[in-house]
């Protein structure tokens, strides 16, 4: 072969190359028609022991989309939602992603809950550059991650120290027991927040006890909580394991409050733990009874449409999907980086849930409210606490 053979062999081999990958971009570009919707991927527990966590945020997004594409959409395009269940597995939530981001191409992705399944879930979100938004995962960790892991919610180490300080200040405890699930970040997190603002305002810790999620007996771990005689047990855990340690709590003879997280927010609490759980006190991103014009609207809007009372994380879920498309119209485009540096510049967005301003580290700073378990099963509003 001479030597311009070869040159023009080389030539033709690459000029074949860039043909063809100018070629794929086109077609890539042409799929993405002007009707073609901005797809946002969702990955929640709908099922298992936290499925309320998974169907309330859904709902929530759910009415923000609908509203939304009534109005005409965004930036010219229709929002469309792609839902997948994980399970409440941190396993299924990374498996979830993937498929997310590889298969339905999604613009961005609203999940999870968890904390535990936001930090399984958020590492792939970031090495693939899609920004995601957790509605409700309160762990530092999880926007640690990366510059696309963003959330709309406050952080343990201030609900951590709004209950040490319930606890402490309105509840005069002096000696506080610890029942933590150590399968869950969350709730390992939140246990050492609470002590570190216990012991600063002069309490003192009489046990710290453990589970892991799933279990159903916590009779041996309550008997150790009883000997010590505490003033108040915290357990920062998920609802359906907090409403069974109630029930056994009381039948152990055990009468002193309870306290916890945003873990207990679900309608199922009370019905796991019954009027066990009544006469306790968890602290949460909202109160529905707020009457707030713009979360009392949605509440109607949510009861008309589901046929329930929204919970905290059906407004979070409905305030995600909305920072998405305001997100998205100060972007002006649907290239992530731009999403993603929108998201970042986030200030004073007014949601149902409060008004969401990116701090550094992506993550909101707002204030929360401290409920109490009532006898009637229902969630009543006490106080507010803002952040510092
Ligand atoms: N904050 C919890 C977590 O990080 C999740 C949660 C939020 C649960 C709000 C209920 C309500 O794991």
């Amino acid at each position: 072969m001479s030597r311009g053979f070869r040159y023009f062999i080389s030539f033709a081999v690459i000029f074949g190359m860039i043909v063809g990958a100018v070629a794929c971009k086109k077609k890539i570009e042409a799929a993405r028609s002007a009707e073609d919707p901005i797809r946002i991927g969702e990955f929640l527990s709908l099922t298992g022991a936290t499925a309320t966590f998974g169907i309330s945020t859904r709902n929530g997004v759910e009415l923000a989309v609908e509203e939304i594409n009534a109005g005409g959409g965004v930036l010219g395009r229709k929002l469309k939602t792609i839902v997948l269940d994980d399970q409440g597995k941190p396993e299924e939530a990374a498996t979830a992603v993937t498929k997310l981001i590889n298969e339905d191409r999604v613009d961005v992705l609203i999940g999870e809950v968890a904390s535990s399944l936001s930090l399984a879930a958020a590492p792939i979100a970031q090495a693939k550059g899609v920004p995601m938004i957790s509605p409700s995962s309160t762990n530092p960790k999880v926007t640690a991650v990366g510059d696309h892991i963003f959330r709309i919610c406050f952080i343990d180490p201030f609900q951590g120290a709004v209950m040490a300080q319930f606890a402490s200040m309105t509840l005069k405890a002096k000696r506080a027991a610890l029942l933590r699930d150590i399968r869950n970040d969350y709730s390992i997190g939140l246990a050492d927040f609470f002590v570190e603002k216990f012991k600063k305002l002069g309490g003192e810790v009489a046990i710290d006890q453990s589970y892991s999620a799933g279990d159903v007996d916590f009779k041996a771990q309550l008997t150790a909580i009883k000997a010590t005689k505490p003033d108040v047990i915290f357990v920062p855990g998920y609802y359906t394991e907090v409403g069974l340690v109630a029930r056994q709590a009381r039948e152990l003879g055990i009468t002193v409050p309870l306290l916890g997280g945003d873990g207990w927010a679900s309608e199922k609490l009370t019905e796991i733990g019954g009027i066990a759980i009544a006469g306790s006190f968890f602290s949460d991103h909202c109160s529905m009874s707020d009457p707030n014009p713009v979360l009392q609207s949605f509440v109607k809007k949510y009861e008309a449409k589901f046929g329930s009372k929204p919970d905290a994380l059906a407004a979070l879920g409905y305030d995600s999907a909305m920072l998405v498309v305001d997100a998205l119209k100060r972007a002006d485009s649907l290239d992530k980086s731009a999403i993603r540096k929108a998201l970042a510049e986030t200030r004073d967005y007014q949601g149902i849930t409060g008004l969401i301003t990116m701090d550094a580290e992506r993550n909101a700073v707002k204030s929360a409210v401290v409920m109490k378990v009532t006898a009637d099963g229902n969630h009543e509003y006490v106080t507010t606490v803002q952040p510092n």
